[in-house]
């Protein structure tokens, strides 16, 4: 995925243990599309040398504020404007301190005072370095200034010591950075959500299920947290981690999912309904293991709830957005069934290659008629989807 394509990075390395990760940090960004370009300190070279940035960015590596490379000699002007974002990991409690009062001793200190683009950093120190209140209170001024601090994590540390203080592992702050660049078009709107399959128990080791990979939903639930919104996602069994920023509720069975979504709903603006809940359980489920007998077994079943409607008939319902997968007639079930859940939303889907891969191509049909979104991976599809929802909320406001 190249959700950084197009983005220039300045990344700053100051002088920490946890420098040799920014070298993995370069590698990811790379990855994510992004042209980085390092500034390493005094104290970052000596944890990790210029060649290895150099290699990983296949850009210069910049040290020195008085770079003769530079054709104006104006290094710590020249790299910083065409930059997207300056990070700065590790950030050291010296550089931030630093940061704070406005010093300009060294190429990335300088850059960062006459920067236009944001600054992100991501401190990285002993435990208590970390809580000193002098870090304290510059972190607090780094946020009260506009810096975006990153961090940091609990847990081991290289002197041997456990607490606060951890640099973010790369993979986070890639992600930080992805999200950090997101509009923010769902700011401060709280969103429900449900997920997955649902499973509806017949003895205590077998059930009926829907076959549902749950990945559409947490790429939703993703991007609307990515956007600014608080989400939860109530989710039926699946084997996903809690997408970064959402609060995840597990459930098992339709009238788990049903009961944990009514219970958040306080206050949420919208509710999207994307899972794939059973449309029957069982009428009894056995205490105990079913034991084979040789004869007929037959199951009684009675239908489950339909959460999304209960939902959108509630007095003074959220904005109810419902997901349609079929595999024929797409425009004329979708719209039935925007009609008789009286939904403003409904994302249509031919399920045509199965379900469970990583791209998707769908259609999303409201008020004003059928949108059709071109092919795309999962995380793409439900980006455009929220930009579509983000216009209609703004349409009713
Ligand atoms: O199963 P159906 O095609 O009717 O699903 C359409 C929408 O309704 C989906 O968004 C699904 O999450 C929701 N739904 C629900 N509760 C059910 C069945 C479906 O919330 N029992």
């Amino acid at each position: 995925m190249i959700e950084l394509k197009g983005r220039k990075l300045v990344l700053g390395v100051t002088g920490g243990i946890a420098a040799y990760k920014a070298a993995e940090l370069v590698r990811l960004l790379g990855k994510a599309g992004a042209d980085v370009h390092v500034v390493l300190t005094e104290g970052g070279a000596r944890f990790v040398t210029a060649v290895t940035f150099q290699a990983l960015s296949g850009n210069p590596v910049w040290t020195d504020l008085w770079d003769p490379r530079m054709g104006n000699n104006m290094a710590h002007i020249d790299l910083t404007r065409d930059a997207d974002a300056i990070l700065i990991a590790p950030a050291t409690a010296d550089v931030m301190a630093k940061l704070v009062h406005g010093l300009a001793d060294d190429l990335l200190t300088t850059l960062c005072l006459a920067r236009e683009c944001p600054l992100l950093v991501a401190p990285a120190m002993n435990r208590q370095m970390w809580e000193n209140p002098a870090t304290q209170r510059n972190v607090g001024q780094l946020r009260g200034d506009g810096v975006a601090v990153l961090g940091p994590a609990a847990g081991e540390q290289a002197c041997g010591e456990v607490g606060q203080g951890r640099m973010l592992e790369p993979e986070a702050l890639c992600e930080a950075l992805i999200d950090f660049f997101q509009p923010k078009l769902l700011a401060g709107r709280r969103i429900v959500m449900t997920a997955g399959p649902t499973f509806e128990a017949i003895d205590p080791v077998r059930g009926i299920t829907n076959s549902s990979s749950g990945k559409m939903a947490y790429g939703l639930a993703r991007a609307c947290a990515q956007a600014g919104a608080e989400v939860t996602l109530v989710s039926g069994p699946v084997a996903l981690p809690v997408p970064a920023g959402v609060q995840r509720i597990s459930v098992r069975s339709a009238l788990d999912m049903r009961d944990a979504v009514l219970r958040s709903l306080l206050g949420a603006e919208v509710f999207i309904g994307v899972a794939a809940v059973a449309d029957y359980r069982p009428v009894q489920s056995a205490d105990h293991k079913i034991k084979k007998t040789g004869s007929e077994l037959s199951l009684t079943l009675t239908p489950n709830p339909d959460i999304l409607a209960e939902v959108a008939g509630l007095p003074n319902p959220p904005f109810c957005v419902g997901f349609a997968a079929e595999s024929r007639n797409l425009d004329e079930y979708a719209e039935g069934k925007r009609k008789a859940k009286r939904l403003p939303l409904v994302v249509g889907n031919l399920v045509q290659d199965g379900l469970g891969g990583d791209e998707n191509l769908v259609v999303l049909y409201d008020d004003a008629g059928r949108h059709p979104l071109p092919r795309m991976p999962k995380p793409d599809v439900a980006r455009s989807i929220v930009a579509h929802l983000a216009g209609l909320l703004c349409s009713r406001c």
